[in-house]
């Protein structure tokens, strides 16, 4: 594992399976990940997911998360992420609750989610949040426009319709597929544009 690891944080906002797709993508493209849950991540990922727990959600991705994926208690602020000093490749919310993106916002630092994401604006690193709220008060907006002023890039859970999806296995992995662009991750989720053959 010589690559820098991305670190991937799950907050309680509605959009599990986009969390597990990235999950599984991260760990099938062989990139170390370091995964923070916080309890309404859990919760969601129960809700709409069956998954209870992070050893289920071990299961769920399966082959290579032994491997590639080191998971961290949200409350410990003094874990690797937590601190400038240890390197990694940026980090994705994915999904994003407004109540941790306004957090970011703020620079509250409360919970590792919150302090490792406020270590990668002030180190300058890539910062990807997908939030998922609708619809969206002036103070989500705000915030939105303060963490992307701050350098993070917001990549709402929005997928598009252009490739004509048939199930919800498409719209997941279009918007997962953004999220793996960003991070320069290689991804087969999702063909790219080419323009409109259909005319
Ligand atoms: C079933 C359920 C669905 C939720 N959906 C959303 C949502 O889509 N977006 C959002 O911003 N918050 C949503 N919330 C609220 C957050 O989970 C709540 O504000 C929580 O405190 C966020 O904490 P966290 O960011 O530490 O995970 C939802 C909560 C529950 C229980």
């Amino acid at each position: 594992m010589s690559e820098a690891p991305i670190v991937v944080a799950i907050t309680g906002a509605s959009g599990a399976p986009y969390a597990v797709r990235l999950l599984e993508s991260l760990v099938h493209a062989r990139r170390p990940v370091q995964l923070i849950v916080s309890s309404h991540g859990l919760r969601l990922l129960d809700t709409e997911l069956g998954i209870a727990s992070v050893d289920a959600l071990a299961k769920h991705v399966g082959k290579g998360w032994d491997r590639f994926v080191a998971t961290f208690d949200d409350a410990d602020r003094g874990a690797a992420p937590a601190s400038g000093s240890a390197l990694n490749a940026g980090m994705v919310i994915c999904p994003c609750s407004m109540g941790t993106l306004s957090a970011i916002a703020h620079g509250s630092s409360r919970s590792l989610v919150e302090r490792a994401a406020d270590v990668m604006l002030k180190e300058r690193r890539p910062l990807l949040l997908v939030p998922r709220e609708t619809p969206l008060s002036a103070i989500h907006l705000e915030n939105m426009l303060r963490v992307t002023r701050a350098g993070a890039v917001v990549m709402p859970a929005a997928p598009g319709f252009y490739h004509r999806p048939r199930s919800i296995d498409d719209l997941v992995n279009f918007v997962v597929a953004r999220v793996l662009d960003h991070l320069g991750v290689e991804q087969e989720l999702v063909s790219r544009w080419g323009g409109d053959t259909t005319r």
